[in-house]
């Protein structure tokens, strides 16, 4: 059987490592078609270099653009590059314009769909990625779901028997990266931005925390007001805000970093006293790595992060300075996010499901 998975953005190359190596070793025929939605090479062709994937087979290089834009463009690409690979099916990945747009072209083409992380919910249908996954999960003909409360969600929607629970493939990549880091420093401590255990890792990207002036100049303020460094990898889209809203991030505590590649990442959050982010996927390694996370959202999706005490989340402002410095939690052996082997699972349930 042939897979075809399609991505486009930094965490789905991340999600798509360990998916590539289970095909590979179950004897499964992969191609990979990447859409263009993230072009740097740092956002982009270090995951592929780091993580043992393949080059694409396809890359529609689309770039950046409205939603309507991208994931209109995405789709009119998938519209030929899907015949020409012969797929059984189409894997997609998380919550990204990316992931949509191959879906619905998928579905439209009558390749079946499968979802990997599906059942994730924010409730909050204001932010682009709810749309995504919501619509994503309900077109899809087999959903991967990564826990048990993804599970519930798929369930309240009617979609218990498209489900399969196969654990969450990012705890497979955290566990390998880990693996090979024994000994390696982190650039912020080998480069002397910062000492062991002394700084915090900041990342700030989505819409709703940067496309607000007003927002995004209150948490710049805050993260400035910690009372220890915030090594803060500014994303480009984070860089593109500050630019227009005339926001200088150099300001107090706060030390500018451009993005990391993903082993500097992980050996950084490890490095790191906590994590201040806004990103999904950083609130799950944090937790795998066991390093405190404050979270700059009203909700998250990984609900199991805050019930284990490992996660708070905060708005800008004194709550933000407060929980940043706030003592480490207590020690904890849960595994909401899988054993490291749910790729092979998730691989195994295609085959089973859709050949
Ligand atoms: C996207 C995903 C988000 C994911 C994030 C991971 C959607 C709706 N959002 O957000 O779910 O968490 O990726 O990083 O799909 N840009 C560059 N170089 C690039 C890519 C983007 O400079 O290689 C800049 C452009 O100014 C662009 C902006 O970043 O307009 C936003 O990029 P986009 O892909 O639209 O969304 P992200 O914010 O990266």
């Amino acid at each position: 059987m042939r897979i075809v998975s399609v991505v486009g953005a930094r965490p789905q190359f991340v999600k798509l490592a360990p998916i590539v190596h289970a095909c590979a070793a179950a004897g499964i025929d992969h191609k990979i078609i990447h859409t263009g939605q993230h072009y740097d090479p740092m956002l982009s062709d270090v995951f592929f270099r780091d993580l043992g994937i393949p080059a694409p087979d396809v890359n529609l290089g689309i770039g950046s653009g409205t939603p309507g834009v991208q994931t209109g463009g995405i789709m009119e690409k998938l519209d030929d590059a899907f015949p020409s690979l012969e797929p059984d099916c189409i894997l997609v990945y998380g919550d990204t314009n990316s992931t949509l747009a191959a879906a619905v072209c998928a579905v439209k083409l009558h390749y079946p769909l499968v979802h990997l992380e599906a059942g994730l919910r924010s409730f909050n249908r204001q932010m682009p990625e709810e749309h995504n996954r919501v619509l994503t999960d309900h077109a899809a003909d087999l959903l991967l779901a990564p826990t048990q409360v993804a599970a519930d969600h798929l369930k309240n929607e009617g979609l218990a028997d498209r489900t399969v629970i196969v654990g969450d493939v990012m705890t497979d990549v955290v566990y390998q990266v880990k693996q090979t880091l024994d000994g390696v420093t982190s650039p912020i401590v080998r480069e002397g931005i910062a000492a062991a255990g002394n700084y915090s890792l900041a990342t700030i990207h989505r819409a709703e925390n940067t496309d607000d002036p007003d927002r995004l100049r209150s948490i710049v303020f805050s993260l400035s007001q910690v009372d220890h460094p915030v090594v803060l990898l500014v994303h480009p889209r984070f860089r593109a805000k500050c630019s227009e809203f005339g926001i200088d991030p150099h300001q107090g505590n706060i030390v500018v970093h451009d993005p990391l590649a993903y082993p500097d990442l992980i050996s950084s959050a490890m490095a790191a006293r906590g994590i201040i982010t806004d990103s999904g996927g950083l609130q799950k390694e944090a937790f795998l790595l066991r390093v405190p996370t404050t979270t700059i959202r009203p909700e998250t999706e990984w609900v199991e992060t805050v019930e284990c005490g490992w996660n708070q989340l905060v708005e800008p402002g004194e709550g933000l300075i407060e929980a940043v410095s706030r003592p480490r939690p207590m020690d904890t052996d849960a595994q909401p996010y899988g054993d490291g082997h749910a790729a092979v699972r998730a691989v195994e349930t295609i085959a089973a499901r859709l050949s």
